[in-house]
């Protein structure tokens, strides 16, 4: 998995680049390009560049000036903290609990740890494509509830909120979502299977009926994505060095970021963008 892009220049590139880029993310999943050095502007425009960036739907991730970009940092600037501490310590894809989830994630590390450096992945279609045929039989028409319930992260202004009218927020907000557990990725072709430990709650069968608990957690379990060591043999560890700007595939990948208990200062923008293809075939949104 994952491919190094030296000489890449936000400046020179052509649109056939960035056609290039995208194609090239579909079939590696994960592409690395070396060397950059942009403000939070020109991450955004280099984002630009490859669809239409989503703004995350919570302030205090955002950028203070670039609201488009999102903020995970443990480093806070004298009384203010800017962005989210510990974000993504759980396997998932980027809103995926969202009615339209988006096709590419752009990570732009700016305070590197020394240690503990990087971010797990596991390819979904390749792991998919493993499972047992009577598992992948089940899931082919399933629908997967998808919901951000458990991970939503309580913000300073709910500090004295009373907790249910936190989660009834929540569920006005952001409904959970139902997406289809595995689906055609309309860039390549594979078949993906689209759960997560962090943000599925629940499979249903095509007539939306419950699946048994079991079935969820025998996949969950079958791709790796209950191993606590994150050791299995799916799990792939992407290391970064300052000046690495990551593109991934939010269709293909689940990940998981790697925090320890004695944290080192890590600081990231995020830049995700919707791209010319609808992100699976017949999606309502
Ligand atoms: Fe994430």
């Amino acid at each position: 998995m994952g491919a190094v892009v030296e000489g890449f220049d936000l400046a020179t590139a052509s649109d056939e680049d960035f056609e290039e880029l995208k194609t090239r993310t579909y079939r590696d999943k994960i592409l690395v390009l070396k060397n950059q050095d942009l403000s939070p502007e020109r991450f955004l425009e280099l984002g630009r560049r490859l669809g239409t960036p989503e703004t995350y739907y919570e302030p205090m991730y955002q950028h203070p000036e670039v609201k488009e970009v999102f903020v995970s940092s443990n480093v806070s600037e004298g009384e203010k903290q800017i962005g989210v501490p510990k974000t993504g310590k759980f396997w998932h894809a980027d809103y995926m609990f969202m009615p339209k989830p988006f096709g590419l994630t752009l990570i732009y590390p700016q305070v590197i740890p020394q240690k503990n450096r990087g971010t797990f992945f596991i390819d979904m279609g390749k792991a998919y494509e493993k499972l047992s045929d009577e598992l992948k039989a089940t899931l082919a028409d399933a629908v997967a509830v998808q919901t951000v319930r458990r991970y939503f992260k309580i913000r300073p202004t709910d500090v004295y909120r009373p907790i249910s009218k936190i989660l009834e927020e929540i569920e006005t907000k952001t409904p959970a979502s139902p997406h289809p557990a595995v689906f055609k990725h309309p860039g390549t072709g594979e078949q993906i299977l689209y759960i997560s430990e962090g943000f599925t709650a629940e499979l249903r069968d095509s007539a939306g009926n419950p699946l048994d608990d079991s079935v969820l957690k025998d996949a969950l379990e079958a791709v790796g994505q209950l191993d606590p060591a994150c050791e299995h043999e799916n799990i792939h560890l992407q290391t970064f060095e300052k000046g690495d700007l990551l593109l991934w595939d939010n269709r293909s990948l689940v990940h998981r970021a790697l925090h320890t208990a004695t944290p080192e200062p890590a600081v990231s923008f995020r830049v995700t963008v919707h791209d010319h293809l609808p992100f699976y075939e017949g999606i309502s949104a």
